[in-house]
C-alpha cells in the first residue's frame, strides 16, 4: 500500500495510471512535487484564489493540491491527463474542491493569460523543456510567480543555464529529500525563435519529416526505425493496419508509400501515440508527404489501443518504448502487445522491432498461437506474431 500525497492537512490518494498495468510499488507522485506544495502553503500562496498554470504534472499531485485555485494543467501525455482525471475523481469527496476550476490544455494550445503562479516540473527531455522556457518567456513577465521543481541529481548546471536564457535571473533551493526547487524571474529574458519542429529528409526517399519538441528521433531516423523499415510486411486491398506507437509517424509513412498504388487506395491507416506532439507531428508527415492518401489515416491520442474495438483489424506495427516518465519499465510494451492480440482480427500479424535483450520473442510466444523472427543485426530483431 503506498502511502497518500500530504499537504496541508489534507491526503490525496494518487494511482500511476493506467492503474492495473503499473508496477504497484512505483508512486504516483515525487519529492519535488511535495517540496512544491509545500513551497507554497508555507508561503501562504496555496489558498488564496490564485491562477495557477502547472506544466508536466505527472498524475495529478500539483494539480489537485490547489484545491482553492483556477489551476490550468499542460501535458504532452494522454496517459498523465488521465491519470489526473481518474485521480481527481477518486479523491473529489476527501478533499474540499470548493473553488477548484481545472482546465487540462496539450502541449500544442495557446497558453492562458494572467498567470499569477507556474509551477513547472521539469521533464526528462530537454527539447521540451526548451520548448516550454520559450513559450513561458513569449507569455509572460515578472508579475508571474515561476517555480521549477524537479529531482536534485536531473538539475544540472546546463539545466540552470537553459532556464536563465529563456527566462532570467535564476536560484536553486536547499534540496529535500533530494528534490530541489529553481525559481527565475521572468525579466530581461532574451526572446528567441522556437527551435521547434526540427525537419530532416527521409532518407532514400523524397519526404521531409516534421518533429515537435517532445517527438522520439526529433532529430535523426531511430536506428530500430531504419531497420524496421526495411522488414515491412505486403499489405492486402482493404487492409486496417494500425502504427501503435507512432511517433512521428515514419514506419506508417514508409509503409504507405511502399505499398502497389492499386492497395494504397483501400487502406486504412490509424496512427496511435500517448504523446500529443507525436500524434500532431504523425499528422503533419502524412499531410505534406503523401497527401492523397490523408483521407484514409486516422490520428488518435490514446492509451495504447484502449477502446479499440476486438478483432479489427488485420496488421499493426509497432516499436515500443521502455521507460515511463524517467520510470525504466517494459509494462508498456505488454500492454501494446495484449491489447494488439484483442485488437487483430484472427490470423492478423502483430510486427515488432526491439532490442536483442528485452527478450519480446518470449514475451509474445505466451500471447499469440504463432511467433516468427524475420530479421536481426547486433542490436535489433524484428519479430511477427500472429492470432
Ligand atoms: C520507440 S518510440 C517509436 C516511435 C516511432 N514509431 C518510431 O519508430 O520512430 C515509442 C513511441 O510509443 C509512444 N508511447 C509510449 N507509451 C504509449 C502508450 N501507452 N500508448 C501509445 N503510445 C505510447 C511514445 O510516445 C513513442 O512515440
Amino acid at each position: 500500500m503506498q502511502s497518500p500525497f500530504t499537504f496541508n492537512n489534507n491526503k490525496l490518494s494518487l494511482s500511476r495510471f493506467p492503474i492495473d498495468k503499473n508496477n504497484p510499488t512505483l508512486q504516483a507522485w515525487d519529492a519535488a512535487d511535495e517540496y512544491l506544495i509545500n513551497y507554497l502553503n508555507e508561503n501562504n500562496l496555496l489558498n488564496k484564489g490564485l491562477k495557477i498554470l502547472i506544466f508536466n504534472d505527472a498524475f495529478g499531485a500539483l494539480s489537485l493540491s490547489c484545491t482553492q485555485q483556477q489551476v490550468f494543467s499542460v501535458s504532452d501525455s494522454f496517459i498523465s491527463q488521465q491519470g489526473l482525471q481518474h485521480n481527481l475523481h477518486v479523491n473529489a469527496q476527501q478533499i474540499a474542491l470548493t473553488h477548484h476550476s481545472l482546465t487540462l490544455l496539450n502541449s500544442l494550445d495557446e497558453l492562458p493569460q494572467d498567470i499569477d503562479i507556474i509551477l513547472y516540473k521539469i521533464p526528462k527531455s530537454k527539447s521540451l523543456l526548451i520548448e516550454q522556457l520559450t513559450k513561458i518567456a513569449a507569455n509572460y513577465n515578472d508579475d508571474t510567480l515561476f517555480i521549477a521543481g524537479a529531482r536534485a541529481k536531473d538539475i544540472h548546471t546546463s539545466t540552470l543555464k537553459l532556464f536563465e536564457k529563456h527566462l532570467g535571473s535564476t536560484s536553486t533551493s536547499l534540496a529535500v529529500k533530494k528534490a530541489r526547487l529553481v525559481f527565475s524571474q521572468i525579466k530581461n529574458k532574451v526572446l528567441t525563435e522556437p527551435l521547434f519542429p526540427t525537419t530532416w529528409p527521409l532518407e532514400n526517399t523524397d519526404f521531409v519529416i516534421t518533429n515537435h519538441a517532445n517527438v522520439f528521433a526529433r532529430e535523426q531516423l531511430d536506428l530500430g526505425a531504419r531497420f524496421f523499415i526495411q522488414h515491412l510486411p505486403t499489405l492486402k486491398a482493404h487492409d486496417h493496419v494500425i502504427d501503435l506507437g507512432c511517433g512521428n509517424g515514419v514506419i506508417g509513412l514508409s509503409l504507405l508509400a511502399q505499398q502497389k498504388t492499386i492497395v494504397q487506395d483501400s487502406i486504412q491507416l490509424d496512427f496511435i501515440d500517448e504523446s500529443y506532439m507525436a500524434v500532431v507531428s504523425a499528422k503533419t508527415n502524412i499531410e505534406n508527404n503523401l497527401p492523397t492518401l490523408k483521407a484514409q489515416c486516422n490520428f488518435s491520442w490514446n492509451d495504447c489501443l484502449t477502446n479499440k474495438k476486438d478483432d479489427s483489424a488485420d496488421v499493426i506495427l509497432c516499436n515500443p518504448p521502455f521507460h515511463q516518465q524517467y520510470a525504466v519499465t517494459d509494462h508498456i510494451a505488454w500492454q501494446m502487445f495484449t491489447g494488439s492480440h484483442r485488437v487483430l482480427k484472427k490470423g492478423g500479424e502483430l510486427r515488432i522491432i526491439g532490442n536483442r535483450q528485452l527478450g519480446y520473442h518470449t514475451k509474445l510466444a505466451k500471447i499469440f498461437s504463432k511467433v516468427e523472427l524475420i530479421a536481426s543485426n547486433k542490436k535489433f530483431v524484428i519479430i511477427k506474431a500472429f492470432k
